[in-house]
């Protein structure tokens, strides 16, 4: 029999409900569509299982899904990133969470949690729900609606499950929404960078910054770095995206070279080992280790623990490396995250888009209901224009719309003289 939730403190809960209540001020997409769906309680009777960081945006999402009707169970998308004050505030609101920061040995019994409850919906990130539905609880896939992938690797896993033939339910590629990718990994992540080296405080004018990888969570961090007055080397494997960082204006090079010059670097490629032995060798004395991807395979902690003679825990999810030569090197988060571990996540502003997407994709689901085929799909375009209507409403920004001369013009071929 599954427990009806399993937190670190309940007591905890008062400061969570402030901490909910400050993100719904800053999320207006999400709270309009909370409106509509107290209203029209699209998901009336349904359960819906989601493994997410749980963070103060998320509780705005999973309020937004119980107004609309759906019995909401929750789990921890990543050990570090649960924030206690909320998952206290959810259980008092009276949601099924399984979630605590610091949970490593139980990640996957609160993962099982959550499929116990029978959902017809999964809402994942990083896919760890969705295929632990697959491989050890399949009974239950038979029932399940569909599911939902909030970030680039579990849509990625979700793929490969695809072309082998294993992936028995549809998915829809939340991540892949232009309302998720555009502002979530591109400008959520960037500030990313800027949250992740506030543990630190240090300066980024002058300094040397090393981002892996140039998709669109790269992108984000480039340009902050840049904003700040770093130089940014990129690292790439694919020469599409290396040569559009060179045209960016960065340089780009090889790790084995970057790390030589790196005073900082941060890592977003969804690939293990990128920064490993070789790399920590080369690198300078008092150099600055991130990771943004999704799981903490980029920078090799084990390889970081072998080489060094001492280790340090000098601030919140900050580790100092020392070397036998002496030298120092500085990882941010255990090698998980930054972003989230460190500081809790991107903005509240950012995470309205990506929110309202996941809340309007559930809707689809149930309004596509058995007319889906078990792969992955993509989010309508219509739900993204929907979305960037209303935010940019809430934004007070009004844009031009075509006459119907014009909308006639662009619907023909008619050309000038
Ligand atoms: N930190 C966050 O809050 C956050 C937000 C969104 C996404 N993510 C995660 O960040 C990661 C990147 O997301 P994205 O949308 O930018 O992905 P993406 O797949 O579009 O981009 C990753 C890039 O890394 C490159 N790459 C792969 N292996 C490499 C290697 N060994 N060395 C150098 N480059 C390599 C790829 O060629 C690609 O261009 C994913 O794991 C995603 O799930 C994190």
């Amino acid at each position: 029999m599954t427990s009806k939730y399993q937190i670190k403190d309940i007591d905890l809960a008062p400061q969570g409900e402030n901490s909910i209540y400050l993100a719904e001020s800053r999320m207006p997409t999400l709270v309009r569509i909370k409106q509509r769906f107290a209203q029209e309680k699209p998901l009336q009777g349904l359960t819906i299982g989601a493994c997410l960081h749980v963070t103060r945006e998320t509780g705005v999402l999973v309020q937004t899904l119980k107004v609309g009707g759906a019995k909401v169970v929750l789990c921890g998308s990543n050990p570090l990133s649960t924030q206690d004050d909320v998952a206290a505030a959810l259980v008092k609101e009276g949601f099924n969470v399984y979630a605590w920061s610091g949970n490593d040995s139980e990640y996957y019994t609160c993962i099982m949690s959550v499929l116990d409850h029978d959902p017809d919906i999964l809402i994942d990130d990083g896919a760890d729900l969705i295929v632990i539905a697959h491989k050890e609880k399949k009974s239950i896939l038979e029932k399940i609606i569909g599911g939902q992938e909030e970030t680039t690797t579990g849509v990625n896993r979700l793929r490969v499950m695809q072309e082998q033939n294993a992936l028995k339910i549809p998915v829809i590629a939340v991540n892949d929404a232009s309302m998720k990718t555009m502002f979530d990994n591109r400008y959520g992540t960037g500030q990313g960078v800027v949250s992740a080296i506030k543990a630190l405080n240090i300066l980024f004018a002058g300094k040397t910054v090393v981002v892996a990888g140039y998709g669109p969570c790269s992108w984000g961090m480039a340009t902050r770095a840049r904003g700040l007055g770093a130089n940014v080397i990129v690292t790439e494997v694919n020469p599409v995206r290396a040569l559009e960082a060179v045209m960016d204006g960065y340089r780009v090079l090889p790790m084995e070279k970057a790390v030589i010059e790196a005073d900082m670097v941060f890592t977003s490629t969804g690939c293990k080992d990128v920064v490993v032995g070789k790399h920590f060798e080369k690198m300078k004395d008092g150099t600055i280790l991130a990771n943004l991807g999704h799981f903490n395979i980029e920078i090799s902690v084990k390889d970081l623990e072998e080489m060094s003679s001492k280790t340090k825990r000098i601030g919140e999810y900050v580790d100092e490396y020392t070397f036998s030569n002496g030298k120092r090197l500085y990882l941010l988060g255990e090698g998980r995250l930054a972003n989230l571990v460190v500081l809790g996540g991107h903005p509240s502003e950012i995470m309205d888009l990506s929110f309202s997407v996941q809340a309007l994709t559930a809707e689809y689901l149930i309004k596509t209901r058995d007319k889906l085929e078990p792969k992955v799909h993509t989010v309508p375009d219509k739900i993204n224009e929907e979305i960037a209507k209303v935010k940019l409403e809430t934004m007070n920004i009004t844009i031009d719309s075509l006459t119907e001369e014009q909308e006639a013009y662009v619907k023909s071929f008619e050309i000038g003289t």
